[in-house]
């Protein structure tokens, strides 16, 4: 394959820039007062608003001209159809089959692994109506009223947002907890509010290896055991989601309590899987369902729209614009929903882990940036913490607006203005950054309140916004279980877009190995008294210095 740097839409794009730098966004909808019909896009009740980023109808068409000389078309072929696009590890990248509602074959090996999927979920919806009607009860015959799913990364951020966001549907008998951190607070403070009687824990871990996991879940059954007494009530209280069925085993959980995925799910991208039973279990299999029906929807959409009119697709452009031909370092996410506040920290392992890569398929070193680095917080919160430096700060920070436009709660009287107040901080917002706030439209405001002389010339320059900030505005009808699963997925063949133009493996994720590594040779000197001088100074003296003061 071409390098990226070589394909003739690269060169246009970097001239183009040269052409875009100074245009202004307010001059752009000016001149034209269809910019937002020209920009924007709807599939199904999802508006992606893409009016207020500095590009022109040129800009886009070398960009899909870019997507194009990338191959994209192919690589979405080759990953729906089970192909070994994850290179390092020999791996078909399918999360796209654990969603496929529409139950047509998809081959890993020649094998159709839909009757497995389906088998999965045929378990799944067994087990978590029997917890949520009371049948299945704990060792002393009563009801399960929480569940805690211990697992880290893919095997909790995704439970975690889903179940925060689609609260509304939870079930008003159970309780949901989430331990991940290896830091023994996280597990204390859930277990604190918890009855051993009364408790399920679900151990999501793909490889049922994961350091943190596994010491976790250890000591939840230690916990449970001291109040259960014999090792035969684990089956009532302990199930496992994992591949890895002899670890599982080993653990001392039943098999028949396990609920399988396979290699071809990465850990990011797992939601979707048996590592979704915390979401059945929270809001039951139904709407669980809806959630991958959601997937199956923008998957369809993704498959079948012409780039030019593909959300993923614009989404990921937008992204190469700033990151590549402005050097842009960052990407925030922005949900007016509190139900979405995790939507940001979900979003940063799927994208960090995907595409924060320097290398090329081919083993050569990219000449050029990939992943950005995402973050964000639900607003309003992050206009009275972050947004100052959005507005004035030195660098450009390209950033993603999401917001329902109807609310599951309704606050006091039936005239409830929360939602509405909510509604306008976003609009504001997204209008402000792009407009920004000329030297004459700031001298005119100070003056209308009363300032003049020298009072108003040495106020004038802070109240300045220079504007021309890209944002992208994504507004839908609810954030129901169907809609979540289409945003998920939207983001996710986002990330999948990004990766095939940078021409990097998006699906493994040595870096983190290579942490874990180095943490397996510090744990056994944390374990002598001895002072210790194997590794570099300043790590020999963070150990020595916290060994002193232990
Ligand atoms: O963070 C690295 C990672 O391998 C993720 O990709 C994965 O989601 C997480 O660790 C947890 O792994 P496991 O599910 O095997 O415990």
């Amino acid at each position: 394959m071409a390098k990226l740097t070589t394909h003739p839409s690269w060169h246009a794009l970097n001239q183009h820039q040269i052409e875009m730098r100074d245009v202004q966004m307010r001059d752009l909808f000016n001149q034209n007062p269809k910019r937002f019909e020209e920009f924007s896009l709807t599939v199904d009740d999802i508006l992606l608003d893409y009016s207020k980023h500095r590009i022109t109808k040129e800009t886009l068409s070398q960009l899909f001209q870019l997507a194009r000389d990338s191959n994209i078309e192919q690589w979405r072929s080759r990953m729906f159809s089970g192909e070994k696009i994850n290179i390092t590890e020999k791996r078909a990248v399918l999360h796209t089959a654990l969603r496929n509602r529409s139950n047509t074959p998809v081959y890993v090996d020649g094998k159709d692994v839909m009757p497995e999927v389906n088998a999965v979920l045929a378990q799944m919806r067994a087990f978590t109506e029997q917890v949520r009607n009371g049948q299945w009860t704990g060792f002393t015959g009563k009801r399960i009223t929480d569940i805690v799913n211990i697992g880290i990364g893919g095997s909790d951020l995704g439970p975690v947002m889903a179940c925060d966001a689609l609260k509304p549907y939870a079930s008003p008998n159970l309780k949901a907890h989430f331990v991940s951190n290896i830091d023994g607070a996280h597990l204390m403070r859930v277990l604190e509010v918890c009855d051993p009687e009364t408790t399920l824990f679900i151990v999501a871990s793909k490889t049922f290896t994961t350091q943190e996991t596994m010491t976790n879940a250890h000591s939840a059954r230690r916990w449970f055991l001291q109040a259960a007494k014999q090792d035969q009530h684990v089956a009532k209280h302990f199930v496992a989601l994992s591949t890895n069925a002899k670890a599982v085993q080993a653990f001392g959980i039943d098999t028949n309590n396990m609920f399988a995925f396979w290699d071809w799910v990465g850990g990011r991208y797992s939601l979707w899987s048996a590592i979704g039973l915390s979401i059945a279990l929270y809001v039951g299999m139904d709407n669980f369902e809806q959630l991958l029906a959601g997937g199956h929807a923008m998957d369809q959409h993704f498959l079948s729209a012409p780039l030019e009119q593909n959300m993923p697709v614009i989404m990921a452009l937008l992204g190469v614009w700033y990151n590549n031909f402005f050097h842009v370092d960052t990407h925030a996410i922005l949900p007016y929903d509190q139900g979405m506040s995790r939507f940001a920290a979900y979003l940063q392992q799927a994208d960090m882990e995907s595409n924060g890569k320097f290398i090329c398929r081919d083993g050569s070193r990219v000449s050029y940036k990939t992943g950005p680095v995402i973050w964000g917080e639900a607003g309003t919160n992050g206009q009275h913490a972050f947004y100052q430096l959005i507005h004035q700060g030195t660098q450009m920070v390209p950033a993603d607006f999401l917001m329902p436009a109807n609310s599951h709660y309704k606050v006091g009287s039936p005239d409830d203005q929360h939602h509405k107040i909510l509604l306008a901080n976003f609009l504001a917002q997204t209008q402000a950054l792009m407009l920004g706030k000329t030297r004459e439209e700031a001298r005119a405001e100070l003056e209308a309140q009363g300032m003049s002389g020298q009072a108003l010339e040495d106020l004038l320059p802070h109240k300045v916004f220079e504007g021309n900030r890209p944002t992208t505005s994504i507004l839908f009808k609810q954030l129901t279980p169907f809609t979540l699963g289409k945003l998920i997925a939207l983001y996710e063949h986002k990330i999948f877009v990004q990766g095939m133009i940078w021409d990097i493996n998006s699906y493994d994720q040595w870096g983190v190995e290579y942490g874990k590594q180095i943490a397996s040779q510090i744990l056994p000197q944390l374990n002598t008294n001895e002072p210790v001088n194997s590794f570099d100074s300043s790590t020999n003296g963070l150990i020595n210095y916290a060994k002193k003061i232990s």
